[in-house]
């Protein structure tokens, strides 16, 4: 077994296993019986066992490279996983993206309810924030890191890329304009969850740079793969509906620059992302084999 799947098979248990007992321990300790139970089972059905957890999994990389205790680095991590499950479930109700599938099985509002799958997506926002700031860690840190994730989930950062991306559709924007939704939309995540990893290490000033800037370069790609993936995925191993951008008439890398360009694009951004990293020398294998999944995934 390779660094990569070892180690990785690792992070994901750790994230699957939190997230587990957070969710009993903090979300409705001795309240299920006042009708919560729903909420419990729709934040339970979005989080658990689904998706590639690739945020949780950047966030304790960057933590052991930059010197940091692992475990540690559990809470920062589920964090950011709750705040990206919840971006999941609103993106895919009727009044946004309206998908009925997601990681496999039908969307949070086919199975709940409208109403219960916003509410159970707020749910996670505020649990992502009670699980961080609740950590066994320095106060300083969690509030930096409380202070960074906020911001990059709020309306400099991921929420001002959904409204970006709904401006987005039906109209022919410009590459700039594609760039920067993205950049809010998926890399401010992406973004966060390596930095919370250095957060949580206190790493240093040079190796949150480099951090940031491998994050850029494999965030854009990443949504570029997303959309690519759009138009030649195989639904049954996405998970998530084939053709939904062009159905709503959304402009992509792909709707403007079509699928070859697209793709040349996205490995050459993921090339220059991985040169970031030589800060890190040999330390750095596992996230330049990450950066390399993420260009040629197929889910
Ligand atoms: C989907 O993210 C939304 C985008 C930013 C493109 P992922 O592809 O990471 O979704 P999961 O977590 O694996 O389901
Ligand atoms: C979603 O982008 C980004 C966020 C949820 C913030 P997409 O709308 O392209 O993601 P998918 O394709 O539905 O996963
Ligand atoms: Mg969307
Ligand atoms: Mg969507
Ligand atoms: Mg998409």
């Amino acid at each position: 077994m390779s660094i990569f799947d070892e180690r990785g098979g690792e992070y994901i248990k750790k994230i699957n296993d939190a997230a587990k007992s957070y969710l009993e321990k903090s979300a409705f300790c001795g309240r299920e019986s006042s009708g919560l139970e729903v909420m419990l089972e729709a934040m339970r059905y979005s989080l658990e066992n689904g998706g590639k957890r690739i945020r949780p999994v950047l966030t304790l990389e960057f933590c052991r490279i930059c010197g940091g205790d692992v475990e540690k680095a559990i809470p920062y991590a589920l964090a950011v996983e709750m705040i990206h499950t919840y971006s999941l479930i609103h993106d895919d109700l009727p009044c946004m993206d309206n998908d009925d599938m997601r990681r496999g099985k039908p969307s949070s509002h086919k199975v709940f309810g409208e109403a219960n799958a916003l509410l159970a997506g707020d749910g996670l926002l505020s649990l992502a924030f009670e699980v961080l700031l609740s950590a066994d860690d320095e106060p300083a840190k969690l509030v930096r890191a409380g202070a960074e994730l906020a911001k990059a989930a709020g309306c400099s950062g991921m929420i001002a890329g959904q409204v970006m991306d709904l401006k987005n559709e039906g109209r022919k924007a410009t590459l700039d304009e594609i760039k920067a939704t993205d950049k809010c939309k998926t890399g401010e995540l992406i973004r966060i969850a390596a930095l919370l990893g250095c957060i949580c290490a206190g790493a240093t000033q040079n190796q949150i740079e480099a951090a940031e800037k491998y994050c850029a370069g494999i965030g854009l790609a990443f949504q570029i793969v997303d959309d690519i993936l759009d138009v030649t995925g195989d639904e049954a191993v996405l998970g998530k509906p084939i053709g939904s951008d062009g159905e709503k008439g959304k402009s992509t890398y792909v709707s403007l620059l079509g699928l070859e360009k697209s793709s040349e694009y996205a490995l050459e951004l993921t090339e220059n992302a991985k040169r970031n990293l030589d800060i890190f020398g040999d330390e750095a294998e596992f996230l330049k084999e990450l950066a390399d999944k993420l260009s040629t995934r197929r889910n």
